[in-house]
């Protein structure tokens, strides 16, 4: 059977993993105690709690160093963007990096002719000048996938489902990624996987049900058969929207939420705050998201609109803006690398 994905969208789970624990202890100094201060006030806001005080004092340190770096960016030279202080502050980037560490790239395998040439939106022409999904009623409230469960590509996803079964049927239902995550086998759940792959079991379980029926719970779990068969929705199946081409990805996005995998393992990506990302990233996809929009600021940059599922203190209310248009055919992140949108009856092609 053809593979049909060339990655795997392991997530970013933030998992805290002590063996890149670097002891830092020195001497305190006075103008580290608002520092401290910070990392307590930090620490309650984020319910964080740390089995010994060695513990904290390494999580102290990484902690300080991200907020210096934060600081420093912002008070650098402006980009059109901003970093904030965040729940991941007191990761360090190779622990950031080690959730990845099962991120496979896979050898390109051919694709089935099907699947692989139809695009139903290749003559889409005269898209808005800008779209909001979110406006149009298609998008539902920001989630949290949680901070150490991979499950990013079941809430991306998810996300497109809801947008297309918005547009068809003008009903806005929030629908279930713990499904997918415990019963989509081809998948890894909390471990990875792919929105494609997710689309399929949709289709193949004859369809999905909702958020409410069979909720989130940000861990590994049993497949419950009998919620999974109460059906809220129905998806015919889904394709791709041509690799590395970001007029092909507008041509989608001007008629429904799109599914994409970015590279959001920056330093910039984990600490987004708000305006349009312009930099930092590379094209080592890892991470899946939802574009749900795009638009242009005042100064004329031109950006996408993206659901993340970190929750809504991350970025702006949970969305991150993010350059479009730009020189790399693989767009900013590895945007337009891989994009796929499901398909339900009835739809024109
Ligand atoms: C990108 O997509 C557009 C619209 O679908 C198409 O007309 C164009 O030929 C594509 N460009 C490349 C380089 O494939």
């Amino acid at each position: 059977m053809a593979l049909k994905n060339h990655f795997q969208y392991l997530c970013i789970t933030f998992l805290l993993i002590s063996k890149f624990l670097t002891s830092q202890a020195s001497t305190r100094q006075l103008p580290e105690l608002s520092m401290l201060e910070r990392h307590g006030k930090w620490m309650a806001q984020h319910g964080r709690v740390y089995k010994d005080a060695q513990e904290k004092m390494k999580r102290f340190e990484i902690f300080k160093d991200n907020v210096q770096k934060i600081e420093a960016f912002n008070a650098g030279p402006d980009q059109g963007y901003k970093l904030r202080v965040n729940a991941f502050a007191d990761m360090t980037d190779e622990e950031f990096k080690a959730s990845l560490n099962g991120y496979k790239r896979q050898e390109p395998e051919m694709m089935s002719a099907s699947e692989h040439e139809h695009f139903r939106y290749a003559d889409v022409r005269n898209v808005p000048k800008t779209l909001d999904w979110r406006k149009k009623g298609a998008v539902t409230p920001v989630k949290d996938q949680g901070l150490d469960c991979g499950s990013c590509w079941a809430f991306s996803a998810v996300a497109s489902i809801e947008g297309i079964n918005q547009i068809k049927t003008g009903k806005l239902v929030s629908l279930s990624e713990q499904e997918l995550m415990d019963c989509d086998k081809k998948d890894k759940s909390c471990g990875g996987g792919y929105m494609n792959t997710a689309f399929k079991f949709v289709v193949k379980n004859r369809g999905l049900t909702t958020e409410s029926n069979y909720p989130y719970r940000g861990k590994d779990g049993i497949c419950d058969a009998k919620k999974a068969s109460k059906a809220a929705i129905r998806i015919a199946g889904y394709e791709k929207v041509p690799a590395n081409n970001e007029t092909a990805l507008l041509q989608a996005v001007a008629r429904q939420p799109v599914s994409v995998g970015v590279d959001a393992s920056s330093f910039e990506s984990r600490f987004y705050s708000n305006g349009v990302l312009v930099g930092g990233c590379g094209t080592e996809l890892d991470h899946g998201v939802t574009v749900v929009g795009y638009g242009k600021t005042k100064g004329g940059t031109k950006y996408w609109i993206v659901k993340n599922s970190w929750g809504k203190d991350w970025g702006e209310n949970g969305y991150l803006r993010i350059k479009r248009g730009v020189t790399a055919k693989e767009g900013l992140c590895g945007i337009a690398m891989e994009a796929s949108y499901p398909t339900v009856e009835g739809m024109k092609d």
